[in-house]
């Protein structure tokens, strides 16, 4: 038995030495060979969201650094463990940027699983999924969100057995080993119920109006993205009803300090800021977590003010996906001293967005605009977004079996163009038999 536990630990912090340690030892008395990977270690590059891992190259990442051998890896342990910090309630920057990656081990073709749209499986088999997280001290909300998106990853990576684990850095390494015990026994218990997640409340203060607003764009499509057509068209409209506004791309904030604080000066001056980016692997992509972390950390030193909202798009048609993510934005909005005046979610964004402006589109796009136009008037005079205009913008534009059909004939189509729709079901990292 194989297993490989992906460290995702930021630099300083020594809870994933300590747990891995705890964990390998207990695997090994089993008779598993473990191999642990720091992940922050290794020269993995952001996913650039290109595809070109299904249709191109289908199952390799275009990019040649560790994500290749590490996705290799994956496919070929019996027990895969994900050990953070939990962040927001999701994974580190860190752990985040291989998991990203880990979506060319899946095919691009739609298929119904528990009646949600899934991808199929490129492979025969997966591994079991441990995930491990730990936190400073309690924190039930985050806890519910970490837990709800493990059992959201086990799904999308087909975990016959799957089990999650939050521990407290406290700890002594006594308990840490007992927990890590308990973890490994549970994986061949029933199943616990489906983790729930929980309800941030929003607030509202008409005295207080917007007069400043902020979108940070955490798509690395940039200005071609459904993020950008989505947070542009609520800012033009916001700026019709007065409203300064300032846009910034969350990907040309990587490893930029300069222009990253400029964006942290215009958040502080703003008396709203709104995060649009795309779900990734049930989640928000790993350079938006970095830049979120960063802005957490800086909020820590300056008086709360502001408010905060998201908008997260994902290509499955079921908006109900990005609930997860958008949990952790609502709890990131706390972390960081705003006030959170909601989300909004749109299912099948690929579909429906297509990366191109919303100004002058008509179809589905009509209901869409309209809510836009409700949510920009209510944030502008101080209210959170309406649930009517949420709900409205939840709803799925075409049947969720007729995306499916269309979708995967959509990914043929774009593969036809690069000559590989015969091998968009390669499996480049089977093992050898
Ligand atoms: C690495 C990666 C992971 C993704 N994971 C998910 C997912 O878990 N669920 C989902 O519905 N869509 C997922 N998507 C699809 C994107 O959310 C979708 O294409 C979105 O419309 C892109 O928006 P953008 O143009 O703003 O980047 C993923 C895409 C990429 C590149």
């Amino acid at each position: 038995m194989k297993t490989l536990i992906l460290d995702g630990s930021p630099p300083g912090d020594p809870m994933g030495e300590r747990i891995a340690a705890a964990l390998s030892s207990i695997l090994a008395s089993g008779g598993h060979d473990v191999e642990r990977i720091v992940i922050r270690d290794r020269k993995i590059g952001n996913c650039s969201g290109c595809f070109q891992c299904w249709l191109k190259s289908p199952g390799i990442c275009s990019l040649d650094d560790d994500n290749r051998e590490i996705s290799r890896k994956v496919i070929a342990c019996d027990l895969l463990v994900n050990l953070t910090p939990v962040t927001f309630g999701v994974y580190s920057p860190e752990l985040k940027r291989m998991v990203d990656h880990l979506i060319s081990n899946i095919s691009p073709f739609f298929h119904s699983v528990h009646g949600e749209t899934h991808h199929r499986q490129r492979y025969d088999s997966y591994p079991d999924l441990l995930t491990i997280g730990w936190l400073d001290r309690a924190d039930a909300d985050s806890e519910a969100i970490f837990r709800h998106l493990a059992y959201r990853n086990s799904i999308n990576f087909y975990a016959k057995r799957s089990a999650s684990a939050i521990l407290y850095t406290g700890q002594g390494d006594s308990e840490v080993a007992a927990s890590m015990k308990a973890l490994v026994s549970s994986l061949d218990s029933t199943p616990v119920p489906i983790p729930a997640l929980p309800v941030f409340s929003t607030s509202s203060d008409k005295r207080r109006s917007v007069r400043r607003a902020v979108l940070l764009i955490g798509s690395p499509r940039m200005g071609k993205s459904s993020s950008a057509a989505l947070g542009g068209y609520l800012f033009d409209r916001l700026e019709t009803l007065g409203i300064e506004t300032e846009r910034f791309f969350l990907y040309q904030m990587t490893g930029d300090a300069g222009k990253e604080a400029l964006m942290q000066a215009a958040i502080d001056r703003a008396d709203l800021t709104i995060l649009a980016f795309p779900l990734y692997i049930d989640s928000i992509p790993a350079p938006v977590l970095s830049v979120m972390r960063n802005i957490s950390d800086h909020r820590q030193s300056v008086p709360s003010s502001g408010r905060f909202a998201a908008i997260a798009n994902c290509g499955f048609i079921e908006a109900s996906q990005n609930e997860n993510a958008l949990a952790a934005c609502a709890r990131f909005a706390r972390a960081s001293g705003f006030d959170w005046v909601g989300s909004i979610s749109i299912g099948g964004g690929e579909g429906l967005v297509q990366r191109t402006p919303l100004e002058g589109r008509g179809g589905p796009l009509i209901p869409v605009k309209r809510s836009l136009d409700l949510v920009a008037a209510a944030l502008s005079a101080g209210n959170a977004i309406p649930e009517d205009a949420r709900k409205q913008l939840s709803k799925p534009f075409i049947p969720a079996w007729l995306y499916r059909i269309a979708g995967s004939m959509g990914w043929k189509k774009q593969a036809r163009r690069n000559g590989t729709e015969k091998r968009l079901n390669d499996r480049p990292y089977q093992p050898a038999a």
